[in-house]
């Protein structure tokens, strides 16, 4: 099994360091900065015999070094600074997107992807469109990591909450929609932790000053990766085609998904209040906005 990792910054180095240090799969990092994925590649390969690890790590800047991958992780392009938005990335990140999705699709062409970039849905959406990819082989990570700041928050005030019935769908992004299906979190603690999980990634861009979150990406990149190779068919939040699922089509949105080795086995729909059903079509209003600026 090999996983190709596009872009060896916090979330690239991250997510290869992780995959390597389970065992999981070879990977080769890639990255346009000369010498930086081989640096960090090598750094990693360092920790397998501490580890008892024999995956193959490699670095370069090459892309026909991703040929024949399994699995591609994109997580090139901008991380958002202080006072950006997600949305002001959409720009200079859609035009990496593209350009990264023909090699994909030229080295990789059976390859399950999964994106990372933001903004995270429209990105997710460039890339089936420009690979031509089956879309249920292209997946966008956002659903496993918004889900799981929500219950992280949740537990400060509540600590044996049922973590099954909370779920952040649509998108990653101001627009994402809590879902709660639990009979022990009060109205108050679920407006306040939905609000807490939907501000956290600016919450920690403006501690760090550079850069944005990478421990919790990484490691939901990881649980996905994981659910794949492992074709553990486990359900998760993740950015999926919609074609007509929660009445919505064209666009990619925050859904549960069953994820196994083939990528999306199944999205599962949810019975949605009249509130929620509201927020998630403006969600999707919102995407499709972005969508059509990178058009
Ligand atoms: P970073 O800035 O640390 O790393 C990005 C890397 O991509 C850099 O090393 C850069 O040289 C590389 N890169 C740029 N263009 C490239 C190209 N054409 N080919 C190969 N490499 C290229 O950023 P970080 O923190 O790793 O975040 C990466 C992306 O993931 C950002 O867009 C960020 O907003 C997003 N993100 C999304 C999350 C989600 O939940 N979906 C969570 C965390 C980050
Ligand atoms: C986050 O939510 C930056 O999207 C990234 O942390």
């Amino acid at each position: 099994m090999k996983i190709a990792v596009i872009g060896a910054g916090n979330v690239g180095a991250m997510v290869a360091s992780r995959i390597c240090d389970a065992d999981l799969a070879d990977v080769v990092l890639v990255d346009i900065v000369p010498g930086m994925a081989k640096g960090k590649a090598l750094d990693i390969s360092d920790v397998r015999p501490v580890v008892n690890s024999s995956s193959g790590i490699t670095g370069s800047e090459d892309f026909k070094d991703i040929k024949d991958s399994d699995i591609v992780v994109i997580t090139a392009g901008l991380a958002r600074k202080p006072g950006m938005s997600r949305d002001d990335l959409l720009k200079k990140n859609s035009d990496i997107i593209k350009d990264l999705s023909l090699q994909i699709k030229k080295y990789c062409p059976s390859s399950i992807v999964i994106v990372v970039t933001n903004p995270l849905d429209v990105m997710t959406y460039l890339v089936m469109k420009t690979t031509g990819f089956n879309p249920k082989k292209v997946i966008g990570m956002a659903g496993v990591l918004d889900t799981a700041r929500f219950i992280n928050i949740l537990r400060e005030k509540n600590k044996d909450i049922d973590d099954d019935k909370f779920l952040m769908m649509g998108s990653h992004g101001d627009t994402m929609v809590p879902v709660s299906r639990s009979k022990k979190v009060s109205k108050e603690d679920f407006i306040r932790a939905s609000e807490l999980a939907r501000n956290r990634g600016e919450e920690i861009v403006k501690y760090l000053g550079t850069g944005s979150a990478y421990f919790a990406p990484s490691a939901s990149v990881f649980f996905m990766l994981k659910a794949i190779i492992k074709n553990e068919k486990n359900t998760m939040c993740a950015s999926a085609y919609l074609e007509g699922q929660y009445n919505e089509k064209d666009v990619y949105a925050g859904v549960p998904v069953v994820l196994g080795n083939s990528g999306i086995n199944k999205i599962i729909e949810i019975d949605l209040t009249e509130e929620e059903k509201k927020a998630f079509k403006e969600s999707a209003r919102q995407i499709r906005e972005g969508i059509a600026k990178t058009l």
